[in-house]
């Protein structure tokens, strides 16, 4: 089987997972928590190289008071616990997004994190956090710009790698693969830029019930297609 080199999963579905369990919302995004840590092994075993997952968008500051901050609670001991899984993993594991509108100590955690595990050789695992593909490419836009009148970077001479370089995923190679779960089929504002040639899949799981045996099944779907990139098949 053809193995996709990065996999992109917008994790969905936390809620409407604990819900049908008579569960707060709260314990659906703690289990997801907990599945991503086994989903991070499950991928690395099957063979993938770098794994991007959607943890926070830029739009989901309009949730709740309440869920917004159990989130970020979840996300201090997330923080933690992956300094620790990172290591025993040999997990690289690198922010996108713009984590300045988080709370201080999130922020020296999130970059403690980074800074412990930039040497690790295994799984590259980006986790998308306060991450919106349209703020991205803004804040892109704009050193950019900054360059420009500097006279760093010639206006005439800007390229789609010049682009690519100033992304918050400059140096890792564009998704071959995005799942997305729960049912719905949008990209809410995910790597737009990125998923310009990536495959699709979506699946009903809600992502806390995601296992290794449906991470496989995208794959064996992902395996089926026939990938052309503009470009004609030769028969
Ligand atoms: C995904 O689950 C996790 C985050 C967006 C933080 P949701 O919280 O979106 O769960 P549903 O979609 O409401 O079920
Ligand atoms: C996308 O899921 C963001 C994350 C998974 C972090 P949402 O559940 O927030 O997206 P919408 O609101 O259904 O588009
Ligand atoms: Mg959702």
């Amino acid at each position: 089987m053809n193995i996709p080199q990065h996999v992109a999963i917008i994790l969905d579905g936390n809620g409407r997972w604990a819900k049908a369990k008579g569960m707060p919302r709260s314990y659906g995004h703690a289990r997801g928590a907990k599945n991503l840590e086994t989903i991070c092994r499950d991928a690395y075993d099957i063979g993938i190289k770098y794994l991007t997952v959607y943890l926070f968008s830029t739009e989901n500051w309009k949730r709740s008071r309440d869920e917004v901050d159990s989130l970020m609670k979840l996300f201090r001991s997330y923080t933690k616990t992956c300094i620790r899984t990172a290591r025993e993993n040999n997990m690289k594991v690198h922010v996108i997004g713009d984590p300045t509108a988080f709370d201080e100590d999130l922020q020296e955690s999130l970059k403690a994190l980074e800074e412990s595990s930039k040497d690790n050789t295994g799984l590259h695992f980006q986790i998308a956090l306060n991450y919106g593909s349209r703020d991205e490419i803004t804040r892109a836009v704009r050193r950019i710009a900054a360059e420009c009148a500097e006279g760093k970077l010639d206006p005439a001479s800007l390229t789609e790698e010049t682009i690519s370089a100033h992304l918050d995923t400059a140096g890792i190679p564009d998704p071959d693969l995005l799942i997305r779960t729960s049912g719905e089929e949008r990209l809410s504002n995910y790597l737009l830029w990125q998923l310009a040639y990536t495959e699709f899949y979506f699946t009903d799981v809600p992502w806390p019930a995601f296992t290794k045996d449906d991470l496989l099944a995208a794959i064996e779907k992902y395996n089926a297609r026939d990938r052309r990139f503009g470009g004609r098949k030769e028969s």
